[in-house]
């Protein structure tokens, strides 16, 4: 048998207390790693292959604290996974400066501050890997996705700055970017009712994008995954 490819690895997924985080943590969990899941509904605690840690991604004294906690008792990550996030369709004169400005916070600001407390500790040590969940609204204009675009679109340009900040540092980053994928978010949506939408049948599973997440950060050192565009495929079955 061979061995779990992330055997000793030390992994910090946010959002990871449902949906697509819930399904990353898994998938590193059993290809050996020990996962630190953040999230606001997480209650603190740990086993032998995980640690639980209450989070808001959008509190940077929150953060700092939760990534020291790691720091000092796990030591560095060698995975980052940025996904916590929130979604809403509305057109711009809908929005109140307030939804406008969470939407940033948790999906943007989330990522910059978790990233930035952990990546001088990854650059020093001359490894490691930033995941970040973006979507395909992250270079995709749809119908009322203006906050929603605004944060992705300005995840992955953050991302493609990471990338030329980082190069030859040895620290490597990966933009996901799904299409829709069934978990809860969609709830407050309702897509199966709605035309135009694609119905949450047709949609990608969790555990795809968890899949895409686990081959991009177990790939040789000589082979940097960039970016991963996912969809579900347009197919109408026979019969
Ligand atoms: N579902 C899709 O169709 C789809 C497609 C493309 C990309 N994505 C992206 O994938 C990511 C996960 O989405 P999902 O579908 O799994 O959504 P979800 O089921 O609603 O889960 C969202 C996760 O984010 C966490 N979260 C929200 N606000 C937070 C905060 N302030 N601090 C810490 N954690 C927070 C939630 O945990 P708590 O509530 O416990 O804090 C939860 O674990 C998001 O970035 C989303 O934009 C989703």
């Amino acid at each position: 048998m061979s061995p779990a490819p992330l055997a000793g690895g030390l992994a910090l997924v946010t959002g990871a207390s449902r949906g697509i985080g819930l399904a990353v943590a898994g998938a590193l969990e059993a290809a050996g790693a020990h996962v630190v899941r953040l999230a606001r509904s997480l209650a603190d605690g740990a086993t032998e292959t995980r640690t639980d840690l209450r989070c808001d991604v959008t509190d940077p004294a929150a953060v700092d604290r939760a990534v020291g906690r790691v720091l000092a008792e796990r030591g560095v990550p060698d995975i980052i996974v940025n996904n916590a996030g929130l979604f809403f369709i509305k057109r711009i004169e809908e929005i109140s400066p307030a939804e406008f400005a969470r939407a940033i916070a948790v999906n943007l600001t989330g990522a910059f501050l978790v990233t930035r407390a952990v990546v001088p500790h990854l650059v020093q040590r001359g490894a490691g890997h930033v995941v970040t969940i973006g979507s395909v609204s992250d270079h995709v204009a749809y119908p009322g996705s203006t906050a929603y675009a605004a944060s992705k679109f300005g995840l992955r340009g953050m991302h493609e700055v990471l990338q030329v900040d980082l190069a030859r540092t040895g620290v490597r980053v990966t933009l996901i970017s799904p299409g829709p994928v069934d978990t809860e978010m969609w709830d407050p949506v309702d897509p199966d009712s709605k035309p135009g939408f694609t119905k949450r049948k047709a949609m990608l599973r969790a555990e795809d994008v968890a899949a895409a997440v686990l081959y991009a950060v177990t790939q040789p050192p000589r082979l940097d995954v960039t970016e991963i565009r996912l969809m579900p495929t347009i197919y109408t079955p026979r019969g």
